[in-house]
């Protein structure tokens, strides 16, 4: 039985603290949060869970092997750092941390002592996003063009981090992914209507290598609810759409044909092909995620989203935040200066 602490349970830990709670082979012991009312309705709900205010009791329990933090991200390097110097396995919420600086620190830690870093990266946890790698792998849409996401609600306003770091995570995280490769360049612009310099809505542009391109477009002050991510290649056309209950998603057989021989000014072809709905198990993907820490911890595997993920996300989110700060000028990645295996991700 591998013994787990909770910290933070806001709106999103008390997701994980239901999800943790029903997996087999573990047991969420402890549970820490800063607000004594929060606590009070764990006690209801799970009178088994040993509650405290102060996080640190958890990790004083030797029994405690894994804990997961569900702070909010201003917090989460120094509740993290201190979390694996006590020796225990972590799981951060996204982002892994506010500065590169800190999020580099936290996987340096984490190598040095041995210790799992997973951040919660959840949609690398999503079925329909790993059918998607596959469709893409498989060369079914042939070479990919561009992607581009749509991250919208009116939603929860955040008073610190600004709908990038908050949401852009999630579609960097995605993107990387499916392309399996670093961009080389990023650029991002942003607004903050709501709050003086939070970012309510923000449009960042990646260049990929091989002329790949991609685009994410986040906002929590928008009148539609979408989560959606589109790709285009060369063959086919993807659209992948969350709020979709049934077919999430959608194979276009449509792109262009240049008929053989035809002269530069020529006609070009447009091609309307069937649509296609492949099958996607049907998961939750925090569920998958929650198993897959637990499943890391006992079999002692590098998480999915491990904390060099982690960090390759928020040096991008830290250019684009430079970027976003500067007129939107492009700002270089250097992929030979990141301490990751693209190979990794
Ligand atoms: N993966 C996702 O899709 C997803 C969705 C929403 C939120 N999140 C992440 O989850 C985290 C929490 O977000 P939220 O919306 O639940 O925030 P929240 O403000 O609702 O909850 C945070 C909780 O942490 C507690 N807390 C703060 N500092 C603490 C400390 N030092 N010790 C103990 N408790 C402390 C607060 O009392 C609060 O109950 C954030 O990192 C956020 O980015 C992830």
């Amino acid at each position: 039985m591998i013994k787990l602490g909770l910290i933070g349970c806001g709106n999103w830990g008390a997701n994980l603290l239901r999800n943790f709670y029903s997996l087999e082979g573990s047991e969420v012991k402890w549970l820490a949060d800063a607000d004594t009312e929060k606590l009070e309705a764990i006690k209801q709900r799970y009178p088994n869970i040993k509650l405290t205010t102060v996080f640190t009791e958890i990790l004083e329990d030797k029994e405690i092997q894994g804990v997961i933090v569900a702070t909010p991200p201003i917090s989460h390097f120094a509740v993290a750092k201190q979390c694996l110097l006590a020796g225990k396995h972590v799981f951060v919420e996204k982002p892994l941390a506010l500065r590169v600086e800190d999020a580099q620190t936290l996987v340096e830690l984490a190598e040095a002592e041995n210790l799992i870093l997973m951040v919660g990266h959840l949609l690398r946890y999503h079925p329909a996003i790993l059918k998607l790698r596959e469709i893409i792998d498989s060369g079914e849409l042939g070479d990919v063009f561009y992607v581009y996401s749509q991250r919208l609600n009116l939603g929860t306003i955040r008073r610190h981090e600004n709908a990038l770091w908050n949401l852009g995570c999630h579609d960097i995280s995605v993107m990387l992914h499916l392309l399996r490769e670093l961009p080389v360049q990023v650029s991002a612009m942003g607004r903050s209507y709501v709050q003086q310099g939070v970012e309510d809505t923000v449009f960042v542009n990646l260049n990929f290598p091989n002329n790949k391109m991609a685009h994410i477009h986040v906002s929590w002050l928008d009148p539609h609810k979408v989560r959606k991510l589109t790709v285009v290649g060369s063959r086919k056309m993807a659209v992948l759409d969350d709020m979709e209950k049934e077919n999430k998603i959608v194979i276009y057989d449509k792109g262009f044909v240049i008929p053989e021989g035809n002269a530069l000014d020529g006609p070009i072809h447009l091609r309307e092909g069937e649509k296609t709905l492949p099958a996607i198990h049907r998961q939750e993907p925090l569920h998958v995620e929650a198993q897959h820490f637990v499943e890391c911890i006992r079999k002692n595997k590098k998480p999915r989203t491990d904390g060099h993920e982690g960090l390759l996300v928020v040096q991008i989110l830290e250019a684009a935040q430079k970027s976003l700060e500067n007129n939107s000028i492009p700002v270089e990645i250097n992929a030979e200066k990141l301490s990751l295996n693209p190979e990794g991700i």
